[in-house]
C-alpha cells in the first residue's frame, strides 16, 4: 500500500539556509518501510527522530533528497496528484481545520478542495457527521469545540474524500486522558470497519500497543527496528509488581540481591525508610512466585504487594539505547 525506499532528507541545503549558514540536519537516512493494506502502522521514536519529516514527505509537503516512495502504486514525485488522492492526513497540532468555519463548512470546503461536489459530497458529509458523532455539532464553529472534538473533526476532514490511507502525526498529543482514549477508539473503528490503512506517529507506547499491528522504531533518522507490535512489546508487561518488606540486615539484603538476580534478572531492589522495596518489571507468573518464595525463604517480614507502572516505555528506550550504542556517538548532523 505504501512503500518507502531509501528516503533521505537533509535540512539546511536550500539557498536561504546556506546564506544564514544553518547547520545541515540529516532528518532521514535511507529509510525503507513497507506498509500493508488495512494495517495500522506505528512510527515510534524520540523527539527529532524524523517521524514528522517522513509523514510530511508522504503528504507531499517536504521533498526528499534521495530515495522514493509509492502510495497505492503511485510515485510520490512523478505521480504526485494521484498519490496524494489516496491519502488523508492530520498533522501535529491543531491547525488542520479552519476555526472560524463550522464543522459542516470545514467538511464542505475540504471536500471541494479534494474535487468532490454536489450530491456525492452531500451524502458523504451526512454520513461522516453521523459516523463521527457530529450531528448536533454540525453548525458549531470549530473554534468552539473542545480540543478532543477538534481532533475528531480533523480526522473526519482527512477522510472527506474517502481515501484508503490515513496519516496521523501524534494524534493524541496534548489531549486529556479521556479525549485521547476516544480518539484512539475512533482510529481503531475507522481501521476496522472502514478498512483504512493507518500510519501514525506517537510517543505513547500504550497507544501503539493498543492500535498498531506493526511498528517501526526510528531514531536519528534511521529505522532501528520494524516488527510486529506484539513481538516488540512481548515480555513487556503492561504492569509491574512491587513488594515491600521490612528492613533487612546488610548481609541478608546482599544475599537476597544475589538470589533474586538469578531468578528474576530484571528485579530492582531499593531501600526506603526502614523497608526494602523490590520491583519486578514483569507479570510473568513464574517470576512473581519465585520472588515471593525467595522472600519467604529469607524470612522477610512481608508488608505489601502491589501492581505498579507500565514498562512499555522501557522496551522502547531499550531499542533506542541499543541502536545508539551500535551506532556510536553522532546523530542527525549531516
Ligand atoms: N524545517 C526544518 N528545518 C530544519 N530542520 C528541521 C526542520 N524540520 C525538522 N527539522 C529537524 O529534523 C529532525 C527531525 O525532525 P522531525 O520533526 O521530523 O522529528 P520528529 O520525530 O517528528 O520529532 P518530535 O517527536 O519532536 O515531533 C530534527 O533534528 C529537527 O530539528
Ligand atoms: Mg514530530
Amino acid at each position: 500500500m505504501v512503500v518507502v525506499s531509501d528516503i533521505t532528507k537533509v535540512y539546511g541545503q536550500d539557498a536561504v539556509s546556506r546564506l544564514i549558514r544553518r547547520r545541515l540536519v540529516k532528518a532521514l537516512d535511507r529509510v525503507s518501510l513497507e506498509i500493508r493494506g488495512g494495517e495500522v502502522f506505528g512510527l515510534l521514536g524520540p523527539n527529532g527522530a524524523g517521524k514528522t519529516t517522513l509523514i510530511k514527505i508522504l503528504c507531499g509537503l517536504v521533498l526528499p533528497d534521495g530515495g522514493t516512495a509509492t502510495i497505492c502504486g503511485f510515485d510520490i514525485l512523478r505521480q504526485r496528484t494521484r498519490a496524494l488522492a489516496c491519502l488523508g492526513a492530520v498533522l501535529e497540532g491543531n491547525r488542520n481545520v479552519y476555526w472560524r468555519l463550522t464543522v459542516k463548512e470545514n467538511l464542505t470546503y475540504f471536500g471541494h478542495l479534494k474535487g468532490w461536489i454536489g450530491r456525492r459530497l452531500k451524502r458523504r458529509i451526512a454520513w461522516l457527521l453521523d459516523y463521527f458523532g457530529f450531528k448536533d455539532l454540525a453548525r458549531e464553529p470549530a473554534a468552539n469545540l473542545s480540543r478532543g472534538w477538534q481532533q475528531r473533526l480533523a480526522i473526519c476532514v482527512a477522510l472527506v474524500n474517502d481515501p484508503p490511507i490515513l496519516l496521523l502525526d501524534e494524534p493524541t498529543l496534548g489531549l486529556d486522558v479521556e479525549s485521547a482514549r476516544s480518539v484512539r477508539d475512533l482510529v481503531q473503528r475507522v481501521a476496522a470497519d472502514q478498512g483504512k490503512t493507518v500510519i501514525l506517529s506517537t510517543h505513547h507506547m500504550e497507544l501503539a500497543r493498543h492500535l498498531c499491528r506493526r511498528v517501526a522504531v526510528i531514531d536519528r533518522g534511521r529505522v532501528l527496528t520494524c516488527s510486529d507490535a506484539h513481538a516488540l512489546f512481548q515480555g513487556a508487561s503492561t504492569q509491574s509488581y512491587r513488594a515491600r518488606v521490612a528492613e533487612l540486615p546488610p548481609e541478608a539484603l546482599e544475599r537476597l540481591r544475589v538470589r533474586l538476580g538469578s531468578v528474576a534478572p530484571k528485579a530492582v531492589i531499593g531501600t526506603d525508610d526502614h523497608e526494602v522495596v523490590i520491583t519486578l518489571p514483569d507479570v510473568r507468573w513464574e517470576s512473581l512466585f519465585d520472588m515471593l518464595s525467595l522472600l519467604r525463604d529469607e524470612g522477610c517480614n512481608f508488608l505489601s504487594l502491589s501492581r505498579g507502572e507500565s514498562d512499555l516505555d522501557e522496551v522502547f528506550l531499550d531499542v533506542v539505547r541499543a541502536g545508539r550504542e551500535a551506532d556510536g556517538p553522532g546523530g542527525s548532523g549531516a
